[in-house]
């Protein structure tokens, strides 16, 4: 039996002459997490739109749950739900209002007080839609993407514009979603949350798949070495440490002197030096790669909201 519920091959979406998505092609997994990242302008919203039957693609094929997004949609809305990055209702529809609206558009639904309770709205259950805050508005459209029960969610930009607090819950939220068997596409901004979430990551970049691994493939891959950084009093005595084996690369940047390892046993070293060399040292720190390192690494581009 084929698992993949999400099958692209060759995808291309074309505007005019800006090649918006060029020639994508992977799977998704039943039950998985499938995180899409890349700079802005990547592709990440036009690919997710083609796979929610959102948008016409120019040509490669695409099959959403053994359906055709472009010619099957009715019966695929019926079974996905999709966020959208940005969305807007009328500003005088009420929360309450606005889930029961959309009830009406599934067969089958969720209930929604529950809903807006797991997504803390419940209490913003009689406000207008325009009174909301962008996070309260963030979470609605999520809300509004599970209640029609779907097998397969959408999530274009899951917590862009929440507070640390709501994007731990929605953490959660998506981690439940996952465990009563959906299958979920999300894209995000924040490396940190791709990493915690999701089981694959493609990482895309002027529409093309440029890496797609399970995040801990793709740090070991291509996250670069583990960082050592401290400060000593007096001159940084870099060639010491140089020579130490499995000792990378070592710098002396503002005051801090930052030492690159591809062994773990090159830090035990790097500390017994330290104890050795008696200078004083502060604000000691180890940091492994993280895929924050490697979207650097592939991209050339820092992660920028
Ligand atoms: N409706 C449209 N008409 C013309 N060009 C578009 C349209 N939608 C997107 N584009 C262009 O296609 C490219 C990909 O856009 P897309 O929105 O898919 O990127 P993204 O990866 O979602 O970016 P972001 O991180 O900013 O959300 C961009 O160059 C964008 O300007
Ligand atoms: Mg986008």
């Amino acid at each position: 039996m084929n698992s993949n519920v999400v099958t692209v091959i060759d995808l291309m979406k074309h505007y005019g002459e800006v090649k918006a998505v060029d020639g994508i092609t992977f799977s998704v997994k039943k039950g998985e997490i499938f995180g899409i990242v890349g700079p802005n302008g990547a592709g990440k919203t036009t690919t997710i739109e083609c796979l929610a039957g959102m948008r016409k693609y120019d040509s490669g094929s695409v099959n959403v749950l053994d359906l055709n997004p472009v010619t099957d949609s009715k019966l695929l809305k019926e079974r996905i739900g999709l966020q959208q990055q940005e969305s807007e209702i009328p500003d005088r529809l009420k929360i309450s209002e606005a889930m029961l609206l959309f009830s009406s558009f599934y067969h089958k639904v969720l209930d929604w007080t529950d809903l807006l309770k797991q997504l803390n709205l419940w209490e913003k259950r009689d406000a207008y839609f325009s009174s909301l805050s962008g996070g309260q508005k963030k979470r609605l459209f999520i809300a509004m993407a599970l209640i029609g029960d779907p097998e397969v969610v959408f999530l274009d930009e899951l917590t862009s514009g929440l507070d640390p607090q709501a994007r731990r819950s929605i953490w959660e939220l998506v981690k439940n979603l996952q465990e009563q068997g959906r299958t979920i596409v999300l894209s995000t901004h924040y490396m940190d949350e791709a990493e915690k979430l999701c089981d694959r990551i493609a990482i895309i970049d002027s529409g093309k798949l440029v890496a797609l691994d399970s995040p801990s493939n793709l740090i070991s891959m291509y996250g670069g070495f583990t960082r050592v950084s401290f400060s000593v009093k007096g001159k940084f005595p870099a060639d010491f440490f140089a020579r130490i084996p499995g000792v990378e690369s070592t710098k002396d940047a503002d005051d801090k002197c930052i030492i690159e390892v591809s062994k773990k046993s090159a830090i035990v070293e790097i500390v017994k030096a330290l104890d050795g060399l008696n200078q004083g040292l502060d604000s000691f720190q180890i940091q492994a790669a993280t895929l924050e390192d490697v979207f650097l690494n592939i991209t050339g581009i820092e992660v920028r909201d």
